[in-house]
């Protein structure tokens, strides 16, 4: 059962890059099971198909867009698509994100770059289209999903650091910039979730056999949808870690 009210997001037309799995999914999930009517977008066509239509069998007006967040003339296709089928916009959560564990000696040149240019320019590519389509002069809500990486060198993840850095500036940045134009920016710093990629990938590396705390993607989702619904409402340029304090601590592991 729900903490909150069933149509705590009623009306709502929301984004959610990445929606396809993990995070991503559960947030659209509960987004979903709240009244909205949900896009989710990714590179994968039909791993975002098969995800839209898991959620409308459970009753969720869902919808799927092939979008790579990288690159802008993508990115606008996919606001033109939102237009079409709904004409407006109200919250974008900017989840999709790439990740491997790697340390600096082992990145490429390109690898670094690749992940900075999903995480980081990624979120600003679909917050500036989403800005210019549909949000501008109507208010709204946007939700980053970034790490709890602030303040601490962090093992293998030199490229991820850096572009959740990044998110992190951009959303208060962004928070100070669109006030006057009522669209609040937040985000959500999930420590480790279970049964998603990102976590797979970094706990096999880092923690080995290590027991770790994990909340589910309905754990972040909740936080998210407080930033992103009326609950929220005068919250903005704020981070939340969602991680039990166990984050930091997760990926401080001294590694070989
Ligand atoms: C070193 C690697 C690597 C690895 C890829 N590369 N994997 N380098 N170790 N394990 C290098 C490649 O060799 C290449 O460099 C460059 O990265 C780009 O790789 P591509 O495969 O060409 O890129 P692309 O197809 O665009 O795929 C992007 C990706 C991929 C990030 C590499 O893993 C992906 O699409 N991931 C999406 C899903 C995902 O990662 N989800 C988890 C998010 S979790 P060269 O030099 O060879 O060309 C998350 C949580 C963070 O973000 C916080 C946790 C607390």
């Amino acid at each position: 059962m729900s903490i909150y009210s069933a149509d705590l997001m009623a009306t709502k037309v929301v984004l959610i890059t990445g929606g396809g799995t993990g995070i991503g999914k559960g947030i659209a999930c509960a987004m979903g099971e709240h009244g909205a009517k949900v896009v989710i977008a990714s590179r994968k066509k039909e791993v975002i198909e098969a995800t839209a239509a898991e959620l409308r069998e459970q009753g969720i007006e869902c919808e799927s867009c092939v979008c790579d967040i990288r690159d802008y003339v993508s990115v606008t296709a996919l606001m033109s698509f939102i237009m079409q089928t709904y004409g407006r916009l109200d919250v974008l959560v900017n989840n999709a994100a790439g990740n491997f564990p790697a340390s600096v000696d082992q990145l490429s040149a390109n690898a670094f770059r690749t992940v900075v240019d999903i995480d980081l320019n990624g979120t600003f590519n679909v917050s500036k289209a989403a800005f210019e389509a549909f949000l501008k002069g109507k208010g709204g809500a946007v939700v980053n999903i970034t790490a709890p990486f602030e303040g601490w060198g962090v093992a293998y993840q030199a490229h991820a650091a850096a572009a959740k850095a990044g998110i992190d500036s951009l959303t208060r940045t962004c928070a100070v910039d669109w006030q006057p134009l009522g669209i609040r920016v937040n985000a959500v710093a999930p420590g480790s979730v279970s049964a998603t990629e990102g976590t797979g990938r970094l706990t096999e590396a880092l923690v080995g056999d290590r027991p770790t705390i994990s909340c589910s993607p309905a754990d972040i989702a909740n936080a998210v949808m407080f930033l992103a619904s009326d609950a929220g409402r005068f919250v903005s340029g704020e981070i939340i870690r969602v991680d039990s304090a166990t984050g930091v601590d997760l990926l401080r592991i001294p590694v070989h």
